[in-house]
């Protein structure tokens, strides 16, 4: 059951396909949503119930949207009882669903070198975002993908095939599914995982960035989605080599469609300071605006 709202906005009771499990009580839902499937951008996200007896709906950001088969896959970590909620959630349950809500990332065909950066559950856009690339402008970008991660990654990692010039050595751990998708990815953590950059996400891309020339760089842009102190660095390496930076933000939500300015940000823009709603004026906004 889908209903359309404003246009933009889909509710619908969502059937839960699979619920896949990984360490660090990290989950990747797979849900049976044909409208947000068909709406979906990268940069997207979804407000859950994650169980009748929780009011509030939660907010998660898509990860893949399948328009064909009419399903989206979310990922997420537990924090409190709605995503704990969640987790318990069942295939054949449902789910309501309001979405896809936001304003996407946009690529730019003059910067044909996107650099996605992905910090903890902020990895899912970032997926998202890589399969959109290569399913629906192929060849026409050079995506490099990098993720961060202090616990477990929400996959298993491979040694990547895929050469990347301007990378420590050392730095072969990918994410598989990229992999597959013939996608550049390299993983970062200061936990010692086998095969990581041994750091932040940001100093493992703050690196590449500077083994690029003049001409590469100006084909360079951010994408950027994780915790507020990771888009911050990520906001400070794209202002040290001169390139643009989209940040995917998040905020506590209430309502999540623009109706409380519960989760307002200070942006700036050329008409001054403003107050924006990251819910449906955002979650993305240039970088460089916000921090
Ligand atoms: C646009 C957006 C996309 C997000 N995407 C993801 C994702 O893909 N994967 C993921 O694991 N998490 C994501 N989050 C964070 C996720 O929404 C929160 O972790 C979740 O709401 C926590 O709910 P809880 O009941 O488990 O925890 P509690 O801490 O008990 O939550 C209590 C209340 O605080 C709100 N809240 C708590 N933390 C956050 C937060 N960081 N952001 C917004 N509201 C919060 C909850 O909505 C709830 O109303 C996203 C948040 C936003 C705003
Ligand atoms: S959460 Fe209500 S305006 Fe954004």
């Amino acid at each position: 059951m889908s209903r359309e709202s404003r246009g933009t906005l889909h509710l619908e009771d969502a059937r839960v396909i699979k619920q896949t499990a990984y360490d660090g009580e990290q989950f990747v839902l797979r849900l049976a949503a044909a409208a947000c499937a068909t709406h979906a951008q990268p940069g997207a996200f979804v407000h859950l119930t994650c169980d009748p007896s929780i009011p509030m709906r939660r907010p998660l950001s898509i990860m893949r949207a399948d328009p064909a088969q009419g399903w989206i896959e979310v990922l997420y970590k537990v924090l409190g009882p709605g995503l704990h909620a969640l987790a318990a959630r069942k295939p054949g349950d449902t789910v309501s669903l309001i979405g896809p809500i936001g304003k996407p990332f946009v690529v730019h065909p003059e910067r044909p070198r996107p650099v996605l950066i992905g910090g903890g559950v902020g990895i899912p856009p970032m997926v998202f975002l890589a399969d959109r690339l290569r399913s629906e402008a192929a060849g026409r970008y050079k995506p490099l993908v990098l993720m961060g991660s202090e616990i477990p990654f929400p996959f298993r990692t491979r040694p990547s095939a895929i050469l990347i010039a301007g990378i420590p050595v050392g730095t072969i751990a990918c994410m598989p599914l990229l992999e597959e998708w013939g996608i550049a990815s390299r993983l970062a953590s200061r936990a010692g995982f086998p095969g990581c950059y041994e750091g932040f996400v940001t100093e493992l891309a703050d690196d590449w960035l500077s083994s690029l020339g003049p001409s590469e760089l100006a084909e360079v842009e951010l994408f950027a989605c994780g915790p507020t102190p990771m888009l911050a660095a990520c906001a400070a390496v794209a202002r040290r080599h001169n390139v643009p930076c989209q940040a995917s933000l998040e905020e506590f939500m209430a309502c999540a469609v623009g109706g409380c300015a519960g989760c307002t940000v200070l942006v700036r823009t050329p008409e001054g300071d403003a107050m924006k709603r990251v819910c449906v004026d955002g979650p993305v906004f240039d970088a460089l605006t916000v921090f």
